[in-house]
């Protein structure tokens, strides 16, 4: 651990987007405790795609939610570009969540009353308020980018499962974060919509963004750069891949696969 001239300390590798060290995450709440996380070291560098794995139960929204501040560790360090995000209080973490990290779950939780731009712009608002003008340009160019421009004025149960996480992929980036958090983010759509919202990912990556999501699905798992695996809270191993690249999307897939089987996914 380095400590900076101005006494803050700051991560080991400041140039990493996100960095966990022997992270920790116990339920109280159960009789006895449930040790979710047990101890987690991870590095997410600057636009890297990081995909992580496990079977139910093995900890991977928790993990996700733990170094997103979503959530407060039970011990370890998160840091966000060299920022101790432990060491924030609530105040502070919503703001950093608020401004340098976008979030997708598998359910889009959009506003029932407002229509799909409005969705999409709400957090950009709040994130920027004097900045208004600049947040609608860049909520038009997204919904423009993903496709969903034609249905901007339409209510949350008028557009397909796709275009709804299409537009949650839009809120997410509206505020321009430093990561994307996605949680099994094609997990309520049937294949061909996932593929969609996978397009989707995979271009939102190629633009720069650093994404870090868990899923259980290995066609969209092969779309990362990296997969971890997690088994009971521990990083028990991992796979390279490389840039996802169409032509290469069957090969991939099948390595993976063979990982996962030796791994008794
Ligand atoms: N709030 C909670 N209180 C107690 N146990 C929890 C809580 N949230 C999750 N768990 C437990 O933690 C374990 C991991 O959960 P989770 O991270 O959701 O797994 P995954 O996303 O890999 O399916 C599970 O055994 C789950 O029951
Ligand atoms: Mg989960």
């Amino acid at each position: 651990m380095a400590e900076g001239i101005t006494g803050v300390s700051t991560s080991s590798s400041t140039c990493a987007t996100l960095e966990c060290q022997d992270l920790t995450k116990t339920y109280y709440s159960t009789d006895p405790p449930t040790q979710v996380l047990n101890g987690i070291d991870l590095t997410v560098e600057a636009g890297e795609f990081l995909v992580v794995m496990g079977a139910s139960g093995s900890g991977k929204s928790t993990l996700l939610y733990n170094i997103s501040g979503m959530d407060r560790a039970t011990s370890g360090r998160v840091f966000l570009q060299g920022r101790d995000l432990t060491s924030l209080n609530d105040t502070e973490m919503s703001q950093v969540r608020l401004t340098q990290m976008g979030f997708i779950f598998q359910q889009s939780y959009f506003l029932g009353n407002l229509n799909i731009r409005d969705n999409i712009l709400l957090p950009a608002l709040k994130a920027a308020p004097h900045r208004r003008d600049a947040a609608i340009g860049r909520v038009d160019a997204l919904m423009e980018r993903f496709g969903i421009v034609n249905v901007k004025r339409h209510g949350t149960t008028e557009v397909s499962g796709g275009q709804l996480q299409r537009a949650s992929i839009s809120r997410a980036l509206a505020s321009e974060p430093a990561v994307l958090f996605a949680d099994e983010p094609t997990g309520a759509l049937n294949s061909s919509m996932s593929a969609e919202v996978m397009d989707a990912l995979t271009d939102v990556h190629a633009g720069g963004t650093t994404i870090v999501m868990v899923t259980h699905d290995p066609a969209c798992a092969a779309r990362g750069d990296r997969v971890i695996y997690l088994r009971d809270g521990q990083l028990i191993d991992s796979r390279e891949l490389g840039t996802w690249t169409a032509d290469q999307a069957a090969e991939r897939e099948d390595a993976l696969l063979a990982w996962l089987r030796e791994l008794g996914f």
